[in-house]
């Protein structure tokens, strides 16, 4: 999704925004610019297509100055296109502005505007609001006040002018986040910090409703109606070395084989072994709040929607009572049924999903608690929440969400097994058992990873197939989702997930020999059933990958290739089983010649609806 980098200092800006520009490529994005004051000129340089196309054009016509913007654009107004990329400017070239969100009410705003003389370049949403400002007097702080009145939407904005040529103006309204630097030779603006980290990680972010001016002086912080803020800037846990690949030749590589450290450092301080207990100190919900628990409400989307309805079965066997999951696109429009003895979670990677933070407001306005469970400390997610477990598996930058999927996935089960204790439904001893082998994950999942190869040569055979198939039972279910979104999403290769049992239903007749079935069929309470759905696809000559039992004897007679898991509590195994899936769609688009970092069309964090 669309990507802010500002700098105003001492130094050159051009350079800086040009290193930051290139820190947010992993988002996606199909077009990108930059904007600086060179001595009194607004100087624009735009392209289509990768940041390297835009480094062309400035090694063309190269751009010097102390202040600038930069920006990478996921279309959504107009397509991929220099003169829809960002930053967009006004009729007499004084103002830029970069802009990630949407303004609802655009189309009024650039008829008016129109029918008052001024001149549009672009398809953008965007376009209206240097006009806005150029069509107000005074200094560019001012004239931005009055102009972002008008608009109705989520925006974050970076503001750079002529008439102002000192001065950086940020401003947020809504969903998109945007973040301040602080570094020794300049100020910085951001997206995201993960751009900024090599010059700075004291950081502050502004809240819905602020506007930041940056300038020599420092940063102004005030509400739109132009009261001061007074906020201290926060530290970023994370270096710039942990956000690069480590040696390995693509982000989800190396995310997929963080994980043991990633599940580690999720659970790492919380679960007390002795005691049977977990320690959830930003939960923000006491034992008892907790006991008064009826019901809980997961929202989610995508793969933190997979980990949910993994989390459902956790939780319902650990703390019997009811849990809802829901796609939170959906959830918002509903209406849902929540009230105060409800509990909602929220889980999400990056804590700045519109939708999910959407189902949040909403689940609020109706009473009830909300917990996130989320990857990025400070985000919106986080802030707008009563309480929040972090997962701690560090940034996560291929787009194919990985590490944080099984650190979603550990969260949960702390989660289940602090409520279970609270609720009294999970005695200390069961407690304590589940901790231990969660404790035990990071090393199966090592262990694991240490056998991938034979991953390769299997992810090889999907690698011409046209579709397929992935199955699963019960707590396995999801994860027959997640393996098809995985596959679908680096690949391109179209895939589902089905409940085995279903297959019968329907899915079974797309049974051939040209459509692998990925089966997953771990030993357990499922086993049987799953074992009887994988002979329905040998009988129709399917070809059978199958995720099963390190022990099991069985399967190799029923399926083409098997994959065998650790032994481990049928509640913490989906942890292990993403595993294979994870590594089975990364080879199968490697082999595909696909850009599995950042796939087409999609973007890293979903900031608009
Ligand atoms: C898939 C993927 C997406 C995200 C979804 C939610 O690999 O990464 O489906 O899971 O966009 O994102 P977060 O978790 O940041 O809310």
């Amino acid at each position: 999704m669309c990507g802010i980098v500002g700098y105003i200092g001492t130094r050159d800006a051009g350079p800086i925004l040009m290193d930051c520009l290139k820190r947010l490529e992993y988002r996606g994005y199909d077009s990108a610019g930059v904007g600086v004051i060179q001595e009194d000129r607004l100087e624009l340089r735009r392209s289509a297509g990768k940041i390297a196309e835009l480094e062309r054009v400035l090694g063309q016509r190269p751009v010097r100055g102390r202040a600038g913007i930069a920006h990478t654009r996921w279309a959504t107004h107009g397509r991929p296109s220099a003169a829809n990329a960002h930053p967009h400017s006004d009729c007499a070239s004084s103002v830029a502005v970069v802009h990630n969100g949407i303004i609802e009410n655009h189309r009024p705003l650039r008829r008016a505007l129109e029918s008052q003389g001024h001149r549009f370049g672009s398809q953008t949403d965007t376009e209206v609001i240097p006009h806005l400002i150029e069509s107000r007097q005074g200094e560019i702080e001012t004239a931005t006040q009055e102009a972002v009145r008008e608009l109705e939407g989520d925006y974050a904005l970076g503001i750079i002018s002529r008439r102002d040529p000192g001065k950086l103006v940020a401003v947020r309204s809504g969903g998109p986040p945007l973040i301040v630097g602080f570094a020794p030779d300049g100020l910085f603006l951001t997206s995201d910090a993960s751009a900024i980290l090599p010059y700075t990680r004291e950081v502050l972010s502004l809240e819905e409703g602020e506007m930041a001016v940056l300038s020599g002086e420092g940063v102004r912080l005030a509400t739109f109606d132009g009261r001061t803020v007074d906020r201290s800037p926060t530290r970023v846990p994370w270096d710039a070395e942990t956000a690069q690949k480590g040696g390995f030749p693509h982000f989800m590589l190396k995310e997929i084989w963080e994980q043991p450290r990633a599940i580690r450092d999720t659970c790492g301080g919380r679960a007390d072994l002795e005691a049977g207990e977990v320690r959830l100190a930003d939960l923000g919900l006491e034992a008892g709040a907790l006991a008064r628990v009826r019901r809980i409400v997961l929202v989610a989307c995508g793969t933190s929607w997979h980990a949910s309805l993994v989390g459902k079965h956790v939780l319902e066997s650990l703390c019997r009572v009811p849990v809802e999951v829901d796609v939170a696109s959906e959830y918002r429009y509903r209406p849902p049924i929540v009230d105060p003895e409800t509990l909602t979670v929220a889980i999400s990677q990056s804590g700045e999903t519109a939708d999910t933070l959407g189902a949040v407001r909403e689940s609020r306005s109706r009473g009830s608690k909300v917990v996130a469970v989320c990857n990025v400390v400070g985000s919106s997610l986080a802030r707008e929440s009563d309480g929040v477990l972090y997962t701690h598996a560090g940034p996560e930058i291929g787009v194919a969400s990985t590490k944080a999927f099984t650190s979603q996935l550990a969260a949960l089960d702390l989660l289940a097994i602090h409520l279970g204790r609270a609720r009294g439904t999970l005695s200390p001893d069961s407690a304590r058992a589940l901790l231990r082998e969660l404790a035990d994950i990071p090393r199966l999942a090592g262990d694991l990873l240490g056998r991938a190869d034979a991953l390769l040569e299997i992810g090889s055979t999907l690698r011409t197939s046209a579709s397929v198939l992935y199955l699963g039972r019960g707590i396995q279910y999801p994860l027959a989702l997640e393996g098809a979104l995985k596959l679908k999403e680096i690949s391109y290769i179209h895939a589902e997930g089905y409940p085995a049992g279903e297959m019968k239903h329907g899915p079974i007749a797309l049974i051939d020999r040209t459509v692998p079935v990925v089966a997953i069929a771990p030993q357990g309470r499922l086993y049987e059933k799953t074992l009887s759905n994988v002979e329905e696809v040998k009988a129709r000559d399917g070809r059978v990958i199958a995720i099963a039992s390190e022990d099991d004897r069985e399967i190799a007679g029923k399926a083409d290739h098997v994959f065998r898991l650790p032994r481990t509590s049928e509640l913490l195994l989906p942890i292990l089983t993403a595993l294979p899936l994870q590594l089975l769609a990364y080879h199968a688009a490697v082999l595909r010649g696909c850009d599995v970092d950042q796939p087409r069309n999609l973007a890293k964090s979903v900031t608009v609806e």
